[in-house]
């Protein structure tokens, strides 16, 4: 039985809110914290509505470490689940250490001036955690997280050695919109329009942004064209999966999406800098976020189905062996459950369940840790009775 303090209360946050209300074995008391409180309250009253259970609420900006410090003492947590935005990370950690509460965030911290997803500034916390006695785990979403999973599941599990792996992530789903995206729209953007790269033999190979495609067949949704992109877990996997010697990262995009991103990176409404308007500074791609749809509002329509895994070669018994893990989730389903489309839930419900992790003692330890370097199987097995059920294919 222990309390939890969310803070972040966009799409992600509101599946990890019904998700840790529909356990109350674990999550004995929620309190929902977020810059606009009215976000927290709908969130509260779907969760009574759909899970018959009380959460808190309140108001904070974790940008602002004291004030955080105060609302973690007067919570009084065992467990901060930070889904607000990576810009948070460091000053949600500082909060915890100060406050000696653990810590789980499900992306990883980048500066707002710069799109660089690195951990070197989250791991840079390793002895502070340590030497304080607490615990912070890293990217407990689904990519990253859940395929970080799968993987140590199949380098201890599946293999004897694993050599390369290829993360595949398809949305093939559909929200009506000529352009959206399907979680923060400046983290999306970011994340996609800065160069592709992947690691193999100790280097990383660096390519022009969307310049390499490739058509995968994914369970449940069919053939779609995936583009090779840096992702974060590629940093982490590549120092942690012993004998690997390539892994890369594959993202479905649409036709129309892809059409769309390419005007608006040539007329510059994708730029992260500021830049005068009408006597004031502007940046580009904050304005075009106020223009999008919010992506927790594209749930109800939402159609069709996500599909995520690894696909994993190496050896067993002294012959080659793939094998692709996956998870196939319905947009429908989800708003049912929740009010989330497939992608919030995908990586709420990895959320909720690092947390029951942490909470029930299955996962300790005392420093910052991603999730390859913990048990895969208790996880994995929580994973699929919590709403991700998961498949291993040999192919
Ligand atoms: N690992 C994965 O698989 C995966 C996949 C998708 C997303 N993610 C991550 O999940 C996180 C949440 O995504 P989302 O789609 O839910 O984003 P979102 O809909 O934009 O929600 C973000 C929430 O954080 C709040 N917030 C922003 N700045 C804050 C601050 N200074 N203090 C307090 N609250 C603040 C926002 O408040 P307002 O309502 O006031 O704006 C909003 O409620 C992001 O970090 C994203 O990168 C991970």
């Amino acid at each position: 039985m222990s309390k939890v303090l969310i803070v972040g209360a966009g799409g992600v946050g509101g599946v990890v809110a019904h998700k840790c209300a529909q356990v109350p074995e674990v999550f004995s008391h929620i309190t929902l914290a977020s810059r606009t409180l009215a976000r927290c309250e709908k969130i509260q009253r779907e969760v009574r509505e759909l899970q018959g259970r009380d959460i808190e609420v309140a108001q904070v900006d974790a940008d602002d470490v004291a004030q955080t410090v105060a609302l973690i003492r007067r919570v009084e947590p065992a467990l901060v689940i930070n889904v607000a935005l990576p810009y948070q990370d460091l000053t949600l950690m500082d909060a915890c250490l100060e406050a000696g509460v653990d810590y789980l965030d499900t992306a990883n911290y980048e500066p707002p001036d710069e799109a660089k997803f690195e951990y070197k500034w989250q791991w840079a916390y390793q002895d502070r955690f340590r030497d304080a006695g607490r615990m912070a785990l890293l990217g407990s979403g689904f990519d990253p997280g859940v395929t970080n999973v799968f993987c140590a599941y199949a380098a201890q599990h599946l293999f004897d050695r694993v050599r390369t792996i290829d993360i595949l992530d398809c949305n093939g789903g559909d929200h009506g919109h000529p352009f959206a995206t399907n979680f923060n729209p400046e983290i999306n953007i970011r994340e996609i329009t800065q160069k592709g790269r992947y690691w193999e033999r100790g280097e990383w190979v660096e390519i022009e942004p969307m310049s390499e495609s490739r058509v995968f067949d994914f369970p449940g949704v069919g053939e779609r064209k995936a583009y090779l992109l840096y992702h974060e877990e590629l940093e982490s996997l590549s120092r942690n999966i012993p004998g690997l010697e390539r892994i890369r990262f594959w993202m479905t995009f649409g036709e129309s999406y892809l059409k769309h991103l390419e005007v608006l990176q040539n007329v510059g409404m994708t730029r992260i800098d500021p830049v005068m308007f009408e006597g004031r500074e502007i940046v580009p791609i904050k304005f075009l976020k106020a223009l999008l749809p919010d992506p927790a509002s594209l749930a109800e329509n939402y159609t069709g189905k996500t599909s995520i895994g690894c696909l994993i070669e190496g050896e067993k018994d002294g012959k080659p062996k793939t094998v692709f893990i996956y998870n196939v989730c319905d947009h429908e389903e989800t708003w049912r459950e929740v009010r989330a489309q497939a992608v919030s839930y995908t990586t709420g419900v990895p959320a909720m369940v690092g947390a029951m992790m942490m909470l029930t003692g299955e996962w300790r330890g005392h420093g910052v840790f991603n999730m390859e370097q913990l048990d895969p199987v208790p996880f994995l097995e929580a994973l699929g009775q919590h709403g991700l059920p998961w498949h291993v294919t040999a192919l």
